[in-house]
């Protein structure tokens, strides 16, 4: 980094160095969130790299789906402050595609996959939702880049779970944001798919955009991934994956519930 944008902070006496926001694709600050009496989130301090591929890493009901959703808005945040590529999130949501998790679709409504990538050009589309030629051409390649451009006249209610994953891919594709954050995108997918997927990821990456996936399989977490977002409703750690996604963090992430044998499996490095 040549001009190295710093704002020295204060933390219990030691001087640290925080990137400026605008310089993060996304920041998080002390973020708390609670459906109830309970916090699904608290207190969480995030600060996604630019053109990093992170990936957020925890237990169940760790609150990484309710993470993203009180970055995105979805889901209102107690507390706490989100910056994306420096400014609230209300103003960019334009650079911003978000893929949820399958299983909180509903798959009954009726309707086609052309359509549903389509969804992914609203903004541009505008009030009348007029969707010209060039709008389904361009729908109609990323549904190609994902390899569904056969089934773009199917409803999606009739794909497999695999195949909508996709779907949902090729409409944030459409959208050609700067920043994807994707909710368990390898769930319940077949190993095809799954690589076709990772590929599409990594290649967005390569386009100098930043991509941020919860992610269960501690298996495939270094081969995927630059970085890593270690969470149990607090951060636990967070940096790139060499460094963070160690056997002692996984251990103060998931406690108990991982067997050691399990993460001496990972064959992880030892901090
Ligand atoms: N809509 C909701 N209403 C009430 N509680 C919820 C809701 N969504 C999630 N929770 C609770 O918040 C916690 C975090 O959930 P979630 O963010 O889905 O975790 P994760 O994605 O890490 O599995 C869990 O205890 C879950 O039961
Ligand atoms: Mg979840």
């Amino acid at each position: 980094m040549s001009e190295v944008a710093l704002e020295l902070a204060s933390n219990e006496g030691k001087a640290v160095a925080k990137p400026l926001p605008a310089d993060s694709p996304l920041l998080i600050q002390e973020l708390t969130v609670a459906y109830g009496e309970k916090p699904a989130v608290f207190s969480v301090d995030a600060s996604i790299q630019p053109q990093s591929m992170t990936a957020i890493v925890g237990p169940n009901g760790a609150g990484k789906s309710t993470l993203l959703k009180a970055v995105l808005g979805i889901v209102p945040r107690l507390s706490g402050k989100v910056l994306v590529f420096g400014e609230p999130i209300e103003n960019v949501m334009q650079r911003v595609a978000y893929v949820p998790q399958r299983a909180s679709v509903d798959w009954d409504f009726p309707t086609r996959v052309i359509d549903v990538v389509l969804m992914g050009l609203y903004r541009e589309l505008g009030l009348l939702r007029l969707v010209r030629r060039a709008h389904r051409e361009r729908a109609l390649a990323c549904l190609d880049r994902v390899g569904m451009a056969d089934f773009a006249d199917r409803q999606i209610g009739q794909l497999s779970g695999g195949q909508q994953q996709r779907v949902f891919l090729a409409r944030a594709l459409a959208q050609n944001a700067d920043l994807y954050l994707l909710d368990e995108p390898f769930a319940g997918v077949d190993a095809a798919t799954e690589r076709a997927i990772i590929d599409v990821l990594k290649a967005l990456r390569g386009e100098k955009r930043t991509v941020v996936c919860v992610h269960h399989d501690l298996a495939t977490v270094s081969d995927y991934f630059s970085n890593v977002l270690l969470i149990n409703i607090r951060k636990i750690a967070e940096g790139p994956v060499a460094t963070t996604f160690t056997a002692e963090n996984l251990q103060k992430t998931y406690g108990g519930r991982l067997a050691t044998a399990h993460i001496d499996q990972l064959k992880l490095p030892v901090a």
